[in-house]
């Protein structure tokens, strides 16, 4: 199987490269091989490839910068994926992406279904929307994966910045109102993986029979306080922490240019149902990446 993965440098896409490697043969393609804005390079890039699987892991994912940067957002998040779902169809090739629980106005006590309704407050949850709008117009064999709260131990992700601020400060002051999954990246790249592989030999026409919108986030779910806490529990150089105090507080504590929504935790069931696969918790997760 050829597969072209779109986004390679990302927290995700870079797990992906290593991953997608025990499934097919893999074509990696960043910002400077393929700047998804430009979207006769994207058709032409991907007819030339002739990929049977197109992955799109790339995402304009600065939700405040987004506020201001909306044709940029929208080009990247929406435009774009709906023109690789468009040319994967010409191509009979599979398409996957990946979308947010920033599609949701955060208004549920309970885990969010793929058939709660949308209502994104922000400019970032807009246009990944409109990316799943696009996708389903367009599309023929396609997953949309929803996730939330990805993180990786590359780069500037929350576990990071958590680790980061523990070095240099007594008391950190994290909000406790804000509700969701915590989804480490290779994780979420390996039951891709998986997801796939399993379905290999006939990948096309399963995919397109189980096409659709799907929620895939870690397992459970938290507040921002308590993922900290864990994270800072788990810290494998925990002697390096100036840490004495975690401090609770509400998201108003921490104006922020785009709206942040309050609960958005993913219910993983369909996903589980239909592919037999479900990530592991977010705790049990959180302590194999950074423990190993
Ligand atoms: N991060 C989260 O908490 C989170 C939560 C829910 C859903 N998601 C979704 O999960 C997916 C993966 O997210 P992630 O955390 O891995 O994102 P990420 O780390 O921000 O990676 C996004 C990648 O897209 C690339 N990109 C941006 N603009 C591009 C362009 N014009 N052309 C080509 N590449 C471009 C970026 O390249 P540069 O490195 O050059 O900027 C980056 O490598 C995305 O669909 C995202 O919306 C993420």
């Amino acid at each position: 199987m050829k597969i072209a993965l779109i986004g390679k440098d990302g927290q995700l896409g870079w797990e992906l490269q290593h991953t997608l490697t025990s499934v097919g043969e893999v074509i990696s393609l960043g910002r400077e091989e393929l700047d998804v804005t430009d979207v006769d390079a994207v058709q032409r890039t991907l007819i030339e490839l002739q990929p049977d699987l197109i992955i799109n892991a790339s995402a304009y994912t600065e939700v405040d910068l987004a506020e201001t940067h909306v044709g940029l957002a929208t080009n990247i998040n929406a435009i774009a994926p709906g023109v690789m779902a468009e040319t994967a169809r010409k191509l009979s090739a599979v398409f996957i992406h990946y979308s947010t629980d920033y599609v949701f106005d955060g208004k549920n006590n309970i885990s969010y279904l793929e058939t709660d309704l949308t209502n994104p407050l922000s400019v970032y949850g807009k246009s990944k929307l409109m990316g799943e709008e696009n996708i389903k117009q367009a599309g023929d064999a396609y997953l949309i994966l929803r996730t939330s709260w990805v993180y990786s131990l590359r780069g500037n992700s929350f576990v990071n910045k958590v680790l980061g601020w523990s070095r240099n400060n007594k008391t950190l002051r994290i909000v406790i109102d804000q509700i969701s999954c915590p989804t480490w990246a290779r994780a979420l790249a390996e039951i891709t993986t998986q997801a796939i592989a399993t379905n290999n030999a006939n990948l096309l026409d399963i995919l397109r029979e189980r096409r659709g919108i799907y929620h895939l986030a870690g397992s459970g779910y938290t507040s921002r306080y308590e993922w900290a806490k864990q994270i800072l529990a788990n810290d494998p150089k925990r002697t390096e922490q100036l840490i004495q105090t975690i401090e609770p507080v509400p998201s108003s504590e921490f104006p922020t240019a785009a709206v942040r929504h309050l609960f958005s935790a993913l219910n993983n069931e369909k996903f589980a149902g239909v592919f037999s696969l479900r990530l592991p918790n977010w705790e049990d997760a959180l302590q194999v990446a950074l423990n190993g």
